[in-house]
């Protein structure tokens, strides 16, 4: 389906499309991401990766719960081949278009009707060019996969309802050639080595969106600790990055208790880094409970990559135009530890980025609005986001703030949040209109007036 009408469709919303679920979850800048007319509770992934061929086989039983009577569903995977599909254990209808997988089970699903989909499928995994260019998904490295998903990047590897809207719990089980290691997210149940095969066993207990759900391969030196406040940490670091790394994160512990303290509870029981050796990747990411970096991170990139823990990965988008609650927060989180430990102020940081001329393209769209997913990681997203954060800040005042951003994390722990509802929220805690500041900083083009 051309994207115009994939969009139409899926604007339409699943009342529109009878027993067909949609598919896409209605993001303007996805149409085709994620789906309609369920939820997945859980996705259990047993993969295996052959470094000789480069390929994958994969199987995932996905449990989920009908929204809607279901004739026809959609699941989001891209490339590979699918060899098996049964819904309910009876083997199940399904064709490819695209990156939609169509799934026609045997019965019609009722609403609310619990229901598994087993997807078994192989070969070798490519990763998708995002709207701005850059590589997601599955991305080969020279001793393994980097598997970063966002936005879109998920579905290179499995078959998801692949959009933040819909969150689940995860068991991924992936078995690689004896001497790399496979890191996903959660805690390490189990690793086993038979045959010259070592098998990974990690468990996402807590909701995640697809994006965030990684199996990096590489060879890897690991390291396994509790921290004070029972975190269970699990770094792997690819050992041409060692000593780089080590200095930065042996400070893990101390950035998620201050993190902690300013955001409040961390909201995963694990926490941990993947540091690969991947540098055209040119970024890193904030897998849940496990950032992944593609080099030793900086002391501001960990900070960055863990304040999402909080902002995006705990309270989640709904759609990718609100992309600022991401990264204005963790861009702002920066500024935060940087005042906080001996570093610029967030002021002088706001100050040089203010200073920039008119025609910078700090300032070539509003934060609230990119536009297209093609700028949903440029710098009016991060930087004049966090400059949002830091007018709010000034208007309201530090414990005011901080009252804020605490209520953010913590009442839509595990969840969603949309723009609309942390302006409410802000004018609710400060008891003050904050239409104009929001409007200017969030929404009106080109360079603000100062307040
Ligand atoms: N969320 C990541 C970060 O700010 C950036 C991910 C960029 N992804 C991409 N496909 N370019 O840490
Ligand atoms: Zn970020």
């Amino acid at each position: 389906m051309p994207a115009a009408l994939a969009a139409l469709v899926a604007a339409a919303g699943p009342a529109a499309a009878g027993t067909t679920g949609s598919s896409g979850a209605g993001d303007p800048y996805f149409p085709l991401a994620g789906n309609g007319g369920y939820h997945v509770k859980h996705y259990d992934l047993t993969l295996r990766y052959k470094s000789s061929s480069s390929e994958l086989q994969g199987r995932a039983v996905i449990n989920a719960r009908a929204t809607q009577p279901l004739t026809r569903f959609d699941l989001d995977l891209k490339g590979l081949t699918v060899t098996g599909l049964t819904v309910d254990g009876r083997t199940a209808g399904f064709s490819r278009s695209g990156q939609e997988l169509v799934v026609t089970p045997r019965h019609a699903l009722r609403e609310g009707e619990d229901f598994k989909v087993t997807v078994t499928y192989q070969g070798t995994p490519r990763p998708v060019t995002d709207p701005d260019g850059s590589a997601d998904g599955w991305i080969p490295t020279d001793d393994g996969a980097f598997l970063a998903g966002e936005p879109q990047g998920a579905m290179t590897w499995f078959p998801a309802n692949n959009h933040p809207k819909d969150k689940s719990s995860y068991d991924i089980t992936i078995t690689v050639p004896e001497g790399r290691t496979a890191v996903s997210n959660g805690v390490l149940l189990g690793r086993s080595t038979a045959h010259g095969r070592t098998t990974f066993r990690w468990r996402q207990t807590e909701p995640m969106a697809a994006y965030l759900a990684t199996a990096t391969i590489g060879r890897f030196k690991t390291e396994q600790y509790t921290t004070r406040d029972g975190i269970q940490v699990y770094n792997a670091v690819d050992a041409r990055e060692a000593g780089a790394a080590a200095p930065v994160l042996k400070k893990l512990p101390s950035v998620l208790e201050w993190e902690s303290k300013v955001f409040g509870p961390y909201p995963f029981r694990a926490a941990g880094s993947i540091v690969d050796h991947a540098h055209d990747i040119g970024y890193a990411l904030e897998t849940q409970s496990r950032p992944l970096y593609d080099r030793a991170p900086s002391l501001s990139t960990l900070v960055h990559e863990n304040a999402h823990q909080w902002f995006g990965d705990s309270v989640s988008l709904t759609s990718w135009k609100d992309i600022w609650l991401n990264e204005g927060f963790a861009t702002y989180a920066e500024w935060l530890y940087s005042e906080q430990h001996g570093g610029d102020s967030a002021q002088k940081t706001f100050d040089e980025l203010y200073a920039r001329p008119a025609g910078n393209s700090l300032w070539a769209f509003p934060p609230g609005n990119p536009g297209s997913g093609a700028h949903i990681f440029d710098s009016p997203v991060y930087d004049r986001g966090a400059m949002t954060l830091h007018e709010l800040r000034k208007a309201v005042g530090d414990p005011v703030f901080l009252r804020i951003l605490r209520a953010w994390a913590a009442e839509h722990r595990h969840g969603h949040g949309t723009t609309g509802q942390f302006v409410r929220l802000a004018e609710h805690k400060s008891g003050k209109d904050l239409h104009t500041l929001f409007n200017t900083w969030l929404y009106q083009a080109g360079k603000p007036n100062r307040s």
